[in-house]
């Protein structure tokens, strides 16, 4: 196949984040994908919807002047969140669900939940209002291996939560392991994944054979071989319970290729491009429309993209950097060759 036209797709997990990089990262987001979910880990995380409608305008500020891309906006969970927010989410056509970090498990997520109980009541009025509420699975307890602590989030809290709250909606974000596929299957319908091109395309070898790469550094991390071809097939699979999401993560090339790097992989420059690499190499291309472009928007019941996009294979290559100034991204496969490229609407 030379060529594939799909529904225009949707990302269902992306940071995107503000002032003068959201100005370098956007276009490429808007480029290909009809709307995303917006992360709300910005310094300081966005928690009301009111600054979640004016990160919204400063989006669609920052966009091409022709785009009709739309932002759709999330809440960060902390201890403070009420439950009167929670209503006022209803309430908004723009902001469409919550996402909690555990504290301390990521990327600006000392604001993220210690103690579940805590916001047991902010959940049940989310199900009660049928907000989805996103998480990043991982636990943070300091003697957990950092390549088990999605597994152990299963076992140790997802699965109590389900429990107290079996119609809640979730989405357990850019899933890693086994595990994790084989938990979302056997779940109920209600819960639901996302998948990143990383995890698609490269194993834990990627961040250390031949040298330590940085960005190929993402959390969660990289897992080992068994568990890349677990998301394959998963994503694959034609089951709606997978969808998109990139979780592109820009950071300064200079914060990421340092002692102490930052985690996340930029992928926005070419994520259906990446993601195409990922089901070309499975045999599954005539799958990455349902992932891409359907089951997202079915599981957040959000009427399906109506305009097209297309693919052609082509060679080219990725630019060593995005952005000018002091603002510089290294986008994942910096300096490779990518086999298909995004070409028409
Ligand atoms: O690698 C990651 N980067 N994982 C996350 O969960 C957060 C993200 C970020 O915001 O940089
Ligand atoms: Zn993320």
């Amino acid at each position: 196949m030379t060529k594939i036209t799909l529904t225009q797709p949707d990302d269902w997990h992306v940071h995107v984040r503000n002032g003068a990089m959201l100005k370098t990262v956007i276009a490429h987001t808007a480029r290909q994908f009809g709307r995303a979910i917006i992360m709300p880990n910005l310094k300081p995380p966005v928690t009301t919807v009111k600054q979640a409608l004016s990160y919204r305008k400063e989006i669609l500020n920052a966009l091409p002047a022709d785009s009709t891309f739309q932002p759709l906006m999330t809440l960060y969970l902390t201890n403070q969140t009420s439950v009167a927010e929670v209503k006022q989410v209803a309430e908004s056509a723009f902001v469409h669900a919550f996402k909690l970090y555990p504290a301390g498990a990521t990327t600006h997520s000392e604001a993220g939940i210690s103690t579940l109980v805590t916001v047991y009541p902010i959940l049940e009025a989310m199900e009660k209002y049928n907000i989805p509420l996103l998480i990043h699975g991982e636990v943070t307890d300091e003697v957990c291996d950092i390549f088990d602590r999605e597994a152990i989030f299963l076992e140790k809290i997802l699965t109590g939560l389900i429990q107290q709250f079996p119609a809640l909606q979730i989405v357990l974000e850019h899933i890693t392991t086994k595990e994790a596929v084989q938990f979302v299957e056997s779940a109920a319908k209600n819960i639901a994944a996302t998948i990143t091109p990383q995890h698609l395309l490269y194993n834990r070898n990627a961040l250390l054979v031949g040298g330590i790469r940085p960005h190929h550094y993402c959390l969660p991390i990289l897992k080992r071989e068994s568990h890349r071809l677990a998301l394959v097939k998963a994503a694959t699979s034609g089951n709606p319970k997978f969808f998109l999401g990139t979780d592109s993560a820009p950071h300064l090339s200079h914060l990421k290729e340092t002692a102490c790097g930052c985690a996340g992989c930029y992928t926005a420059h070419a994520a259906l491009e990446l993601y195409a690499e990922a089901f070309e190499k499975a045999g599954a291309l005539d799958k990455l429309e349902g992932f891409a472009s359907f089951y997202g928007a079915d599981f957040y019941q959000l009427p399906r993209n109506t305009k097209t996009i297309t693919l052609e294979k082509q060679d080219w290559l990725v630019p060593d950097h995005y952005g000018e100034n002091d603002i510089s991204v290294t986008p994942l496969k910096a300096n490779e060759m990518l086999a298909w490229k995004v070409s028409a609407f």
